[in-house]
């Protein structure tokens, strides 16, 4: 389908690489990362990828630092195997929400993240759903950064009944993201106002809009411990709503979210597959995961064809 082009799977996600290898047409470029003894890394390209177009396909998902250092290792590897452009393809970037002080005398470690990947030799990068779309900034190099919504507007489609939906953000921070799905669903918008007046108190959630008899939606970027997601459901139900789903990009899924969401209220939660799931998300009978390797299989035929990316989203 598309020219020339080398696609390499980290460790993270191999299902993902292969789809998206198998969405564009090519094999995977056999390539070892695997580990000696003492726990480094070692990286070995078993083709000739000289003037090549490369892709290396990695989430930077847990563990974050190994799954980070593997994508390090191997653009070295490409670089210096000659490659004539390398693309980190990260469909989930962990760090993303380090991405300001928000103290004195603290990191900005999605900044750092962007030097490392930019040192390491990566001419350009292509993610999904950055935390924050300024991110983008933090990287000197050309940055893609897609949209899971096509992806999340269509199962949502094919799956609900959209006469009585509405797309609820869980938290002010994630209203731009929820407004921009709403539209594409021609879906009113509601948010969930988490406050805490007094410090010491417990949060207050006010929901900003009538959510009352409605088939409510959540829409956010990530769900990590599953506190955001179960707390708005509580207070939706608590405001009238008739069911809530949630439809996030990045199933980051940390410590007890699983169980947390499985014994939760939402009806169901729908990830897709930018982070690997774990045997606990395949069989949870609330969580759903759809695939987002068709999106990143033709942003990468595009890029290799330097056709645009950007239209991909009209
Ligand atoms: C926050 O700004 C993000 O968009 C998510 O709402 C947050 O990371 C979710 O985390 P958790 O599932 O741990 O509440």
């Amino acid at each position: 389908m598309a020219g020339a082009m080398k696609i390499l799977a980290g460790n993270s996600n191999r299902p993902l690489t292969e789809a998206i290898a198998a969405y564009l047409g090519v094999p995977l470029t056999k390539c070892q990362v695997r580990r000696f003894a003492d726990m480094e890394i070692f990286v070995e390209i078993q083709e000739n990828v000289r003037g090549q177009d490369a892709f290396i396909v990695q989430s930077t998902s847990a563990p974050t630092n190994d799954h980070l250092m593997e994508a390090l290792i191997m653009t070295d590897a490409l670089r210096r195997a000659s490659a004539r452009r390398i693309t980190a393809v990260i469909p989930y970037f962990g760090y993303a929400r380090q991405d300001r002080k928000p103290g004195p005398r603290t990191p900005i470690s999605a900044k750092l993240v962007a030097n490392l990947i930019t040192r390491a030799g990566a001419d350009r990068v292509l993610t999904v759903d950055l935390h924050a779309g300024q991110i983008q900034g933090f990287f000197d190099i050309p940055t893609d950064n897609l949209y899971g919504a096509p992806v999340l507007v269509r199962d949502i489609q094919d799956k609900l009944d959209l006469t009585n939906v509405m797309v609820v953000s869980p938290d002010v921070g994630g209203v731009v993201r929820a407004r921009a799905l709403a539209k594409r669903i021609n879906a009113p918008l509601a948010i969930v106002d988490k406050r805490r007046e007094r410090a010491g108190e417990s949060e207050v959630m006010n929901i900003i809009g009538d959510v009352h008899g409605k088939n409510c939606i959540l829409v956010d970027d990530i769900v990590d411990s599953g506190g955001t997601l179960c707390n708005a459901a509580d207070a939706l139900l608590q405001a009238g709503a008739k069911d809530v789903r949630a439809y996030i990009t990045h199933g980051v899924l940390s410590g007890g979210a699983v169980a947390r969401i499985s014994s939760s209220r939402l009806k169901e939660l729908v990830i897709t597959d930018t982070i690997l799931p774990t045997e606990a998300v395949r069989v949870a009978s609330n969580i759903r995961v759809i695939t987002i390797a068709p999106l990143i299989g033709e942003a990468i035929a595009r890029t290799a064809k330097e056709e645009s990316v950007s239209s991909l989203f009209d």
